[in-house]
C-alpha cells in the first residue's frame, strides 16, 4: 500500500467546463484515482479553481465587478460541473483562499531568499489609451520565429513557442486595437536558466513520462531556457511579499501550481494528516497539451530550486475536436458540461471520452459517433450480456448463483478469461492506457456475449441442466467481475450492476478480488435494464442544437464587436470568390436547417452544405445563381463534407445572387 498524491489542471475561473477539460484531464484522473483507490493505496486527489490572472480581471470590468465576484461565480460552476461528473476530488480550493497565498508568498520568498530570484529593469508594452501595462494574453502581433499573424504575447498557436510580448511583431492592444508603448518597469525574475541541464536530465531519465510529454519537453529544451519573469504590474494576483514592493503581483503560472498543494494542505488541516507523505510517495499530475511546457519546464525548476520532491509523472491529454471542427468557446463551437448533462448521464460521457482514442492522440467528438458507442457497445454489449444473464438468472434460477458443475474447455477459457481480467487490466491504467483498459471490459463483455451464446443454456436448461447451470455460474462471475472493474470508469453504472449482484461495500472496492467468485446460492437482485438506447431523432435535436447555437453567438458577438477586426486589402484578396449556379439541391435527413448543395463553378461542381433550410426548400435554390467562396478548406459539418460556402446575409434569409456574371466568373 503505497500513498499517491494526484492532481488536476486547475481550471480558469472565467468559464465553465466543456467537454474538452473533462476529455484531457478530469477523466482520465479521476479513472487514475478511482483505480488507485480500489487498489488499496491511499489517494489524495486534488484540484483548485485558477482565480487570478487578466482575463478574470477584465471580465470583471466589463461587467462592472470585482475579480473577486467573477471568480465566485465560475468557482461554483467549475465545482459543480466536476461533481456532477463525479470526479472524485478529496479537496477542491481556489487560488484565493489565504491558505494558498500564504503558501505561493513563502515559496518566493525561500527562492528569492536562496538567490534564485533577482530584480531587473525591464521593458513593456503599456498601453496608453486603456491606462495599463498590457498582459502577454492582451498583445498580438507577428510571431517572431514563425511569422504567423495573430500570435500572442506569450504564445505562438502555430509554432507552440513561448514568446515574450516584447517580442512580437507589429504589436497591438488587444482591448483597444490601440499600439502600445514601450515602458520600464521593475520586475523579478526567476533564474530558470541555472536548471536546464537538471531539467533535461529530468525529462531524460523519467521512465514514466509519455513520449508526447517528453518530446515536447525536449523540443523546447533544444532552443535552451531564458529566465521567467515572476511578477506582474497589477492588483489582482498575490502581492509579491517584499518590503517595499508595491502594486506588483506574482504572475498567475508562478502560483497556480502551488494550488496542488494549497489543495493538499487544506485537506490536511480538515483531517489532521499530513499531506507531504503523499506528495513524497509519489505525485501524478493531469494536464493538457496546452500546458506541457508549463509543467515540465516551469514546474519543475521552481520544485528544484526549493529542494522538493518532483512528479513522478505528467500525463497530457491531448485536443478534443468537436465535430471535425475545432473547438472555439468564441464561436459556442462547444459542448458545455451542464447542457451535456441535461440529456445523458456523466457516465456515458466518461465512456465515449475514454474509450474513443488513447489520451495521448487528438480525438473528437460527434454525436453520430456517441450514439453509436452507447447503442451498439454499452446497450447491446456490455447491458445485453448483463440483462441477460440477471434475468435468466431470475427466471430459471430464482434468483440465485446456480451451481457449477464439471468444466468443459470451452468452460475453463472462459474462467480463465474473468480470473485475469483484473491483472491485464491493472496494468493497462498502471500504464496510463486508459482506453485500453476500458477495451478490455467490453471486451470481456462481447466474450460473455458469445459464450452466452454458444452454451444456449435457453435449450440445455431442459436437455443438459447442468450446462446450463454451469453457464450462468460462470457468466454471474463476470458479470461480478466486470462490475467491480468498471468502478474506476463509470461509477454510477458500476453501482447499480453490484447492486443488482447484491455485493456489499466491503466486497466490491478492491480491485484485487475483483475475480473471487461468489457462492453458489448467493442472491441476487432484480434485474432492472442499464444502458438505454438512443434514437437517431434525439441526436438529430442534438446536432441542431450544437449548430443553432454556434450562430446565435456569432450574431451577438459581432454586434458587441460592431465592425469587427479591420483586415487587410491583402487578407480580402485571398477570398477567392466565383459566381456559381445550383445544379442539385436536397435536404439532409433530421435537420431542418440545412441543404446540400452542388454548386456548378464551371471548372468543377463544389459540393455545400448550407444553413437555408429555414428559408428556401430545394427546389427553390435549383438553378439560382449564387456567391461562392471556392477557396474555402473543406470541412465535415455533420459527416457531410462541404466544400465552399454561399454568401447569404447573416440569419441566412437573404442569399446573395449576382445580377450579372457567368457561371465560374471571378468577383473582384
Ligand atoms: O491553462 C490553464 O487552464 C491553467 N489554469 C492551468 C493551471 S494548472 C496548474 F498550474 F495549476
Ligand atoms: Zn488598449
Amino acid at each position: 500500500m503505497s500513498k499517491i498524491l494526484i492532481s488536476s489542471a486547475l481550471p480558469y475561473a472565467n468559464g465553465p467546463n466543456h467537454l474538452g477539460h473533462m476529455r484531457s484531464t478530469y477523466i482520465p484522473a479521476d479513472t487514475y484515482a478511482r483505480y488507485n483507490r480500489l487498489k488499496g493505496n491511499e489517494v489524495l486527489f486534488t484540484c483548485a479553481s485558477d482565480e487570478h490572472g487578466t482575463p478574470i480581471a477584465v471580465k470583471a470590468e466589463h461587467e462592472g465587478k470585482t475579480p473577486m465576484e467573477i471568480a465566485t461565480r465560475y468557482h461554483k460552476m467549475l465545482k459543480k460541473d466536476v461533481e456532477d461528473c463525479n470526479i472524485s476530488f478529496d479537496s477542491f480550493t481556489r487560488t484565493t483562499d489565504k491558505k494558498h497565498y500564504e503558501m505561493a508568498q513563502k515559496l518566493f520568498l525561500k527562492l528569492y531568499e536562496k538567490d534564485y530570484i533577482y530584480e531587473k529593469e525591464i521593458q513593456q508594452l503599456y498601453c496608453e489609451k486603456c491606462a495599463r501595462f498590457l498582459p502577454d494574453r492582451y498583445v498580438e502581433g507577428i510571431c517572431p520565429v514563425c511569422g504567423a499573424d495573430g500570435a500572442r504575447g506569450d504564445h505562438c498557436e502555430m509554432c507552440g513557442r513561448h514568446l515574450e510580448p516584447t517580442q512580437l511583431k507589429e504589436p497591438h492592444c488587444l482591448i483597444c486595437d490601440s499600439t502600445p508603448k514601450i515602458r520600464t518597469s521593475k520586475h523579478y525574475f526567476f533564474k530558470l536558466t541555472e536548471f536546464e541541464n537538471q531539467i533535461k536530465e529530468w525529462i531524460n531519465n523519467n521512465k514514466e513520462l509519455d513520449s508526447n510529454v517528453r518530446n515536447y519537453a525536449l523540443n523546447w529544451l533544444k532552443d535552451g531556457l531564458k529566465d521567467w519573469i515572476l511578477t506582474r504590474d497589477m492588483d489582482w494576483g498575490i502581492p509579491v511579499p517584499l518590503n517595499g514592493v508595491e502594486g506588483k503581483i506574482i504572475y498567475v503560472w508562478g502560483e497556480a501550481f502551488i494550488g496542488y498543494l494549497s489543495a493538499a494542505a487544506q485537506w490536511s488541516d480538515k483531517t489532521n494528516q499530513p499531506w507531504i507523505d503523499y506528495w513524497n510517495d509519489k505525485a501524478v499530475h493531469f494536464i493538457g497539451k496546452d500546458i506541457i511546457y508549463h509543467h515540465s519546464i516551469f514546474w519543475p525548476a521552481l520544485l528544484m530550486a526549493y529542494s522538493c520532491n518532483l512528479p513522478s509523472n505528467i500525463v497530457a491529454g491531448e485536443f478534443l475536436s468537436l465535430e471535425g471542427q475545432k473547438m472555439s468557446t468564441s464561436r459556442n463551437w462547444v459542448i458545455w458540461v451542464q447542457d451535456f448533462l441535461k440529456y445523458y448521464d456523466s457516465d456515458l460521457l466518461r465512456y465515449y471520452l475514454t474509450i474513443n482514442a488513447p489520451l495521448n492522440k487528438d480525438t473528437d467528438f460527434s454525436w453520430d459517433e456517441f450514439q453509436r458507442r452507447v447503442n451498439d457497445e454499452l446497450a447491446d454489449v456490455l447491458g445485453n450480456f448483463l440483462h441477460r444473464t440477471f434475468s435468466f438468472t431470475k427466471r430459471f434460477y430464482n434468483s440465485k448463483i446456480p451451481e457449477k458443475f464439471e468444466l468443459t474447455k470451452e468452460d475453463e477459457d472462459f474462467e480463465n478469461l474473468i480470473i485475469s481480467a483484473p491483472e491485464k487490466i491493472g496494468n493497462l491504467i498502471e500504464a496510463y492506457k486508459f482506453r485500453d483498459g476500458l477495451r478490455e471490459i467490453i471486451k470481456l463483455a462481447k466474450a460473455g456475449n458469445k459464450y452466452f451464446n454458444d452454451q444456449e443454456p435457453w435449450k440445455t436448461e431442459k436437455e443438459n441442466p447442468k450446462k446450463a447451470s454451469t453457464c450462468l455460474y460462470l457468466c454471474n462471475q463476470l458479470a461480478k467481475t466486470i462490475g467491480i472493474l468498471l468502478q474506476a470508469y463509470l461509477p454510477i453504472k458500476s453501482k447499480k450492476i453490484l447492486k443488482i449482484l447484491n455485493i456489499a461495500d466491503e466486497k466490491s472496492s478492491n480491485w484485487d478480488i475483483a475475480a473471487e467468485f461468489l457462492e453458489t446460492g448467493h442472491k441476487i437482485n432484480k434485474p432492472k435494464p442499464l444502458f438505454k438506447k438512443i434514437d437517431d431523432d434525439e441526436i438529430a435535436k442534438r446536432k441542431e442544437e450544437l449548430l443553432n447555437n454556434s450562430k446565435e453567438v456569432t450574431t451577438q458577438e459581432k454586434e458587441e464587436n460592431k465592425m469587427g477586426d479591420l483586415i487587410s486589402i491583402d487578407d480580402f484578396g485571398k477570398i477567392d470568390l466565383r459566381v456559381g449556379k445550383v445544379i442539385k439541391a436536397e435536404s439532409v435527413p433530421k435537420s431542418d436547417k440545412l441543404l446540400k448543395l452542388q454548386v456548378d463553378i464551371k471548372e468543377k461542381t463544389l459540393q455545400i452544405v448550407a444553413g437555408l433550410a429555414k428559408s428556401y426548400t430545394p427546389e427553390e435554390l435549383l438553378n439560382q445563381k449564387v456567391i461562392v467562396i471556392v477557396n474555402l478548406k473543406p470541412a465535415k459539418l455533420f459527416g457531410i463534407e462541404s466544400q465552399g460556402m454561399l454568401l447569404a446575409t447573416d440569419d441566412s434569409v437573404g442569399l446573395l445572387t449576382p445580377q450579372k456574371g457567368e457561371i465560374g466568373e471571378k468577383i473582384r
